[in-house]
């Protein structure tokens, strides 16, 4: 039977990691959708595409190569603009210079219909066993999902995170860089989505003072009631 756990939220709300913990404790597959935002703009920047325009993020949009391993173990993300040129992007996507220049792909509304296409297949490929997060999987992706929340937390709380993610994977930009990154990526984003506010039906977690292990059970509990 389906169980589409969507979750949404701004950066920093932990909630790609509470939403593969999650679907590693119910045996469910996981997709991070920002990963294939991420894909596509690593493989426009390395095709020195001009982000700029819109008609050829769209069209390599609609061809390039993405592949992300859905078990929630694993993590793993491949893309390439074709299948002979894939090559494994787990860790680039990851990098500042994507994440500056990932908000001009997010903004390209003809590659967000094909990403969003892309993104509901993949929920069809696991009938709808899976836990699916992003900025619209509540309104858009997925809006019929057996479970729709959003997961928040303050500013305060999400900068903190983001900065102690950053240091634990080496990178050596200020707290006050980082910062100002995060804040000017949600201020775009929120420009083409609304993920600052639950939508219809879509449940609140506040994540500001619940630890990890907290947040994961109180999405655990959605799912029982
Ligand atoms: O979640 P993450 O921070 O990795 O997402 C990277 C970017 O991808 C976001 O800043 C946003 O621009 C875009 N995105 C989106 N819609 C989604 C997921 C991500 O626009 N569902």
């Amino acid at each position: 039977k389906s169980l589409v756990i969507a979750i949404d939220g701004p950066s920093g709300s932990g909630k790609s990691s509470v939403a593969r913990e999650v679907a590693r404790r119910l045996g469910l597959a996981y997709q991070d959708t920002g990963a294939m935002y991420r894909a596509l703009t690593l493989v426009c920047l390395e095709s020195q595409l001009d982000l700029q325009n819109q008609a050829a993020v769209e069209a390599l949009a609609k061809r390039f190569f993405f592949e992300q391993w859905f078990d929630p173990g694993v993590g793993m993300v491949s893309a390439g603009i074709d299948v002979e040129h894939a090559l494994d992007v787990t860790e680039e996507i990851r990098l500042p210079r994507v994440s500056e220049a990932v908000s001009a792909v997010a903004t390209n509304l003809g590659a967000r219909t094909e990403l969003i296409r892309r993104q509901r297949a993949a929920i069809e490929s696991v009938r709808g066993r899976m836990v699916v997060e992003g900025r619209d999987i509540t309104t858009v992706v997925a809006p019929q999902a057996e479970v729709r929340l959003l997961l928040t937390a303050s500013e305060e709380a999400r900068l903190a995170r983001r900065g102690a993610q950053l240091a634990s994977s080496g990178e050596t930009q200020s707290a006050a860089d980082v910062a100002r990154q995060v804040l000017a990526r949600d201020a775009k984003d929120s420009t083409v989505v609304e993920f600052q506010r639950a939508a219809d039906g879509v449940v609140t977690i506040d994540s500001s003072d619940l630890d990890f292990e907290q947040t994961v059970a109180a999405v655990i509990r959605l799912v029982k009631e």
